[in-house]
C-alpha cells in the first residue's frame, strides 16, 4: 500500500513537470501576439496596404480567403505561411518582415505555439491591430 502510494505520489510529479515543460502556459494572444503583429507586420498588412493580399488587422480578415491560400491553420504552424515565412532564411524573399531585422527566435516560437495551441484571437476591440502610424 505504501509503495503504491510513493510510485502515484512519483508519477504525478513526473507528469508535471512534463506538462511544465512542454510549453509553459498557454499563449496569450493580446499580450504575446498582438505587440509582434503590431510592431511588426501590419504596417504592411491592413486595409490600405494590402501586400500579399493579407490583412492582419483583425481574426476576420486574416483568416479571410486569399488566391494564395490560407494563412493562419490552427493547430498546424509547418502548413501556416504566418509561422513559415517568420522561419525562412533572411534571404529568401518570401522571408518575413520584408524589411528591417528579423523577428527574434522566442518570439516565433511563440507564434509557433500559438498556432498549434488553435491560433486563439478574439473578437472586438482585443483582437484589432491598428498599423502604429495611424491614429486609432
Ligand atoms: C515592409 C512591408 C512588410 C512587412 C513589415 C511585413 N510584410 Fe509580409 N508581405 C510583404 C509583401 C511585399 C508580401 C508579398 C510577398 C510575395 O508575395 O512574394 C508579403 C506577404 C506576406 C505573407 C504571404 C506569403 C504568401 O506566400 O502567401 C505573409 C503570411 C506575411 N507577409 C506575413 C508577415 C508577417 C507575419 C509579418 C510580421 C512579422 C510581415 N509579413 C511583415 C510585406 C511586408
Amino acid at each position: 500500500m505504501k509503495r503504491s502510494v510513493t510510485l502515484t505520489t512519483v508519477l504525478a510529479a513526473l507528469t508535471l513537470s512534463t506538462l511544465h515543460a512542454a510549453g509553459d502556459t498557454p499563449v496569450d494572444f493580446v499580450k504575446q501576439i498582438k505587440p509582434i503583429l503590431a510592431d511588426r507586420c501590419v504596417e504592411c498588412h491592413n486595409s490600405e496596404t494590402l501586400l500579399g493580399e493579407l490583412n492582419l488587422q483583425t481574426r476576420a480578415l486574416a483568416f479571410g480567403k486569399r488566391k494564395a491560400g490560407p494563412v493562419i491553420v490552427p493547430k498546424n504552424a509547418e502548413k501556416s505561411m504566418l509561422y513559415l515565412v517568420l522561419s525562412l532564411p533572411p534571404k529568401d524573399e518570401k522571408a518575413m518582415p520584408a524589411t528591417g531585422h528579423r523577428i527574434p527566435k522566442d518570439e516565433v516560437g511563440t507564434i509557433r505555439q500559438w498556432i498549434e495551441e488553435g491560433a486563439i484571437w478574439p473578437e472586438g476591440k482585443d483582437g484589432a491591430i491598428t498599423p502604429k502610424h495611424k491614429k486609432s
